[in-house]
């Protein structure tokens, strides 16, 4: 067996930079140290970065169904490409993940890319999200979590949890509000965790009952801040009381992280059955990135939901990084074709933005100290480390996810990302194995890549 030794390198965990060798066998780490002699091959990565492979707890790679717009090939090789080896996939698909037999079917289909590695050299592991619209699905999380066949307790291995929208988004998943409870109740008896696309149907109908324009900025006034904030109170009350994991998805608004922080802050005796309440939320890069003042230059590109906010909310989600209310970073990698993206009518345009290829380059950009949108030269970036990104993109949402991956430690077989942080490049989408063929962060600078994966 060659062993093979990784030299000069850092690692970099969640809370730690640790310069060390590393000598791997067979795909196991077995050694890591300063001086060790035992290898057969040495890879010379002095000043490089090793990262655990990141996991992208958000991502819809579209299959089935939606296979013009991206396949579990395409986008898994966008994902790798960007240091991501492990995603969590949303139900939004055709048939939606909403049933054991669909959720067998992505299963399959995840298997086969495994058996057949080309053209990615590196395996991905994707995970699932059970959809919930209707009482029929909720009968089929039952038997899912509850479930003692082989299949069964297969299936469920690779199901990461449950996910809500509690308005229509793509897919028109909105949850019935007859079946929202019972979700939260069985979830919290299972500790199984759920996640929450948090937008407010009644309210998101008012806005759009008053709005006569038809400019693509006006998307972020059809969709607004309040929104957000009676949905995350709605899904907050419900998991408290059924001692449900909630984890808000896509974090976009100062009075979501606000009610967030104030949550995370609930004692065991504010929950209804004591102590098992957690909440925990993400972030989606272009909420960190954009503004509304970016919709002159890039239109209906960053048509997202919930929409891109003004830089108001921006510097709050910012915050909510910086003093750990927000637990992860994840892209939701949302790929639509350019020619329906370029609808005559903006507001008919699908909402959705691709970014699991670019989230590690322009994170890395920030950790370099270089504000990566052209559109603000003058901005200072967040105090913001590589360590951050392991804690946000790595060890957060293996930890809430219960994902089983591990660090770069003794004794493991773990995908390690080799990233140069002194590389700087041009993000272009022809570079980009991803099926849409576009991305919003045409052009921008980067400083920090991935090298290869081992
Ligand atoms: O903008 C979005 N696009 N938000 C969602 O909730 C779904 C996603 C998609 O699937 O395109
Ligand atoms: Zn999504």
């Amino acid at each position: 067996m060659s062993r093979l030794l990784l030299h000069g390198g850092t690692i970099v965990s969640a809370d730690s930079e640790t310069h060390a060798d590393i000598a791997i066998e067979d795909g196991v780490i077995k050694d890591i140290g300063t001086y060790i002699e035992d290898y057969d091959e040495e890879v010379d990565i002095t000043g490089k970065l090793l990262l655990p492979g990141l996991i992208d707890c958000h991502v819809h790679f579209r299959e089935p169904g939606l296979e013009h717009k991206g396949t579990m090939q395409t986008e898994s090789a966008a994902a790798l490409m960007g240091g991501v080896t492990t995603v969590c996939e949303m139900p939004n698909t055709i048939p939606p993940t909403c049933t054991i037999s669909a959720l067998a079917d992505k299963v399959r289909r995840a298997e086969a890319l495994l058996e057949n590695p080309n053209p990615n050299p590196n395996p991905i592991d994707i995970r699932f999200f059970f959809g919930i619209t209707q009482d029929l699905h909720l009968a089929a999380l039952l038997e899912l979590l509850n479930g003692t066949s082989q299949e069964l307790t297969h299936l469920r291995a690779r199901c990461c949890g449950v996910k809500l929208y509690l308005d229509h988004s793509t897919g028109d998943q909105k949850v019935r509000d007859d079946v929202l409870e019972d979700v939260f109740r069985v979830c919290g008896q299972h500790h199984f965790p759920v996640v929450v696309h948090a937008e407010d149907e009644s309210t998101n109908r008012v806005a759009a009952a008053q709005n006569t324009r038809t400019n693509v900025a006006v998307h972020s006034l059809l969709r607004p801040a309040e929104s957000e904030a009676i949905a995350i109170e709605r899904a907050i009350t419900l998991a408290q009381k059924h001692s449900t994991p909630l984890h808000i998805a896509h974090l976009s608004t100062e009075q979501g992280v606000e009610l967030v922080r104030n949550a995370k802050k609930c004692r065991p005796f504010d929950c209804a059955q004591g102590d098992t309440f957690s909440i925990t939320c993400e972030v989606a890069p272009h909420h960190l990135i954009f503004t509304t003042d970016d919709y002159e230059r890039l239109g209906t590109l960053i048509k997202v939901n919930p929409p891109i906010r003004s830089a108001k909310h921006r510097f709050a989600l910012w915050q909510g990084i910086l003093d750990g209310t927000v637990d992860c970073i994840a892209t939701d990698h949302a790929p639509h074709t350019l020619d329906e993206k370029n609808n005559p009518e903006p507001l008919r345009s699908p909402s959705g933005i691709p970014g699991v290829a670019t989230m590690l380059p322009l994170l890395l950009t920030i950790a370099a100290g270089q504000w990566p949108n052209p559109a603000e030269p003058n901005a200072t970036c967040p105090p913001f480390s590589v360590r951050d990104i392991v804690r946000l993109c790595f060890a957060n949402p293996n930890r809430i996810f219960h994902l089983g991956k591990h660090d770069i430690e003794k004794g493991v077989s773990t995908p390690i990302v080799v990233v140069d942080p002194a590389k700087e490049s041009a993000i272009h989408a022809s570079d980009i194995p991803s099926l849409c063929g576009w991305t919003p962060y045409e052009g921008w600078r980067v400083k920090g890549a991935v090298q290869k994966i081992i």
